[in-house]
């Protein structure tokens, strides 16, 4: 009798526990579907045997994400070889709607050239895409590649460093930002994607209205860190899940040239927050300076300013991250977005930002309600190298090198061996 009641508790229980996990899914992933398969589904063939690539073996473990997505409905294996699954699929023509082509044909005549060409280009832009993948995935597979982290599984990943996965449910994408690599602008896009925020009521629309200082403010932003307070126990579980349906990319740069443009711009300009916290202790630590001013405007009036030199002296102290992590301007790529744990559907980079973009908000289907703004600024460029480095001693850019060699390898960028060798 007892054990009856107590069998049919359990089931009771086991349906409420069930309920539960459809409404936490349908509530936060349910309205990507929508998006996702119209936009970004990819062919959903049979499950692939569990060695299809390497992220299994060591990234994502698919067993309980994978055991989760089968007992929810219209979920499948969507993602489980994006590259494969991208070539297969051209990408979109540079996309005038049908209407508009249709239009023109008849008005003025069909410009065919134009045409060819920009398919042309379109394939030229997703064979670059498909070797910066491979080049990942088959350095993240390679035993004799080695960095710290790498091996760590995505479940090790504390909180704290999934901070900079941006999540936006309602197109299902995901971008994993590096400061310094355009990234205001593309916080910007994906706050207009996610309506995360509102001027006046209304969601905002065009990228460049969004201020600066709304951007930046993580309160604006989803990201992973936040999801432990929302979810609970349910989160890793919920960024399994968006990780294998969303689609996941991010941008980045040189990795020398992104130092120098983070000096610039933090440590040329007047700027109290880093003066406070970086400039005045390495004034103090390394120009002898004991009495300094507590204001970065009292410090560069007195011609107190930190050399390019003190900044990689700096990055190279073993002490430096004994009190804290690099702060994220200049902490190396693989430490803010995990690339061998995550496997990104898409690498931009600075160098070829415009066609980038222009790409990206295509396969994201987007491209017809926002422009990737255009940036103005008076870039850092790799020309500028050899002049930064001039005041850098030859030992201190070969270990900087090594600091930040995985970030130059897994992203393609070559070896600066015109620094290194004298
Ligand atoms: C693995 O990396 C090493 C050097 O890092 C390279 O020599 C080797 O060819 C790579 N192996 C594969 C299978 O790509
Ligand atoms: C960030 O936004 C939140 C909510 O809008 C606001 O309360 C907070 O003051 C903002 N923080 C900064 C530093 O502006
Ligand atoms: C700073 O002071 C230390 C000892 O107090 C000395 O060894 C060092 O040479 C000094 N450095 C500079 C740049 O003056
Ligand atoms: C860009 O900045 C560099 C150094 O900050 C300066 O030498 C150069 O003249 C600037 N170029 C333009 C076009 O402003």
């Amino acid at each position: 009798m007892a054990k009856a009641r107590l069998v049919r508790l359990w089931l009771a229980l086991g349906s409420v526990f069930m309920i539960l996990l459809i409404i936490v899914y349908w509530d936060n992933v349910g309205t990507a579907h929508f998006y996702l398969h119209t936009a970004l589904s990819r062919p959903r063939g049979p499950k692939p045997p569990p060695t299809a690539g390497p992220e299994r073996a060591q990234g994502l473990p698919a067993d309980d994400a994978d055991a989760f997505l089968d007992v929810l409905p219209g979920s499948g294996q969507a993602q489980s070889n994006p590259v494969a699954g991208k070539k297969s699929r051209p990408l979109p023509p540079a996309s005038h709607g049908p209407p508009l082509s249709n239009m023109e044909e008849r008005v003025r005549g069909y410009d065919w050239t134009s045409h060819v060409a920009a398919t042309e280009q379109s394939q030229a832009q997703a064979a670059r895409q498909a070797h910066r993948q491979r080049l990942l995935r088959d350095l993240c597979a390679n035993s004799s590649f080695v960095f710290p982290t790498k091996e760590r599984a995505f479940d090790d990943i504390p909180n704290y460093e999934l901070n900079h996965l941006i999540v936006d449910d309602r197109h299902g994408v995901i971008y994993c930002y590096v400061p310094k690599v355009a990234c205001t602008n593309w916080k910007r896009v994906m706050i207009v994607l996610s309506e995360s925020l509102l001027d006046g009521g209304r969601p905002y629309r065009e990228p460049l209205a969004i201020p600066r200082e709304h951007v930046h403010n993580s309160s604006t932003h989803l990201t992973f860190n936040k999801f432990w307070r929302r979810y609970g126990r349910f989160s890793r579980h919920l960024m399994k899940v968006k990780l294998k349906k969303y689609t996941k990319f991010l941008f980045v740069r040189d990795p020398f040239v992104r130092l120098i443009s983070a000096f610039r711009s933090k440590f040329e300009l007047q700027n109290e927050e880093f003066y406070r916290r970086f400039a005045a202790p390495m004034l103090r630590m390394y120009s002898n300076l004991t009495s300094l001013p507590t204001s970065a405007s009292a410090a560069f009036r007195a011609g107190l300013k930190v050399s390019f030199a003190h900044f990689i002296q700096y990055l190279l102290d073993p002490h430096t991250e004994r009190l804290a992590p690099f702060n994220e301007h200049w902490r190396q790529v693989y430490r803010l977005c995990h690339p061998c744990q995550i496997e990104y559907d898409f690498v931009g980079k600075l160098e070829t930002l415009d066609a980038d973009a222009a790409q990206l908000l295509r396969l994201l289907q987007v491209d017809q309600r926002l422009h990737f703004p255009p940036s103005y600024r008076n870039r850092t460029a790799r020309s500028w190298e050899q002049g930064w480095f001039a005041s850098i001693p030859l030992a201190w850019r070969q270990q900087l090198y090594k600091l930040y060699e995985a970030d130059f390898v897994l992203f393609g960028y070559p070896k600066p061996e015109s620094l290194l060798q004298n």
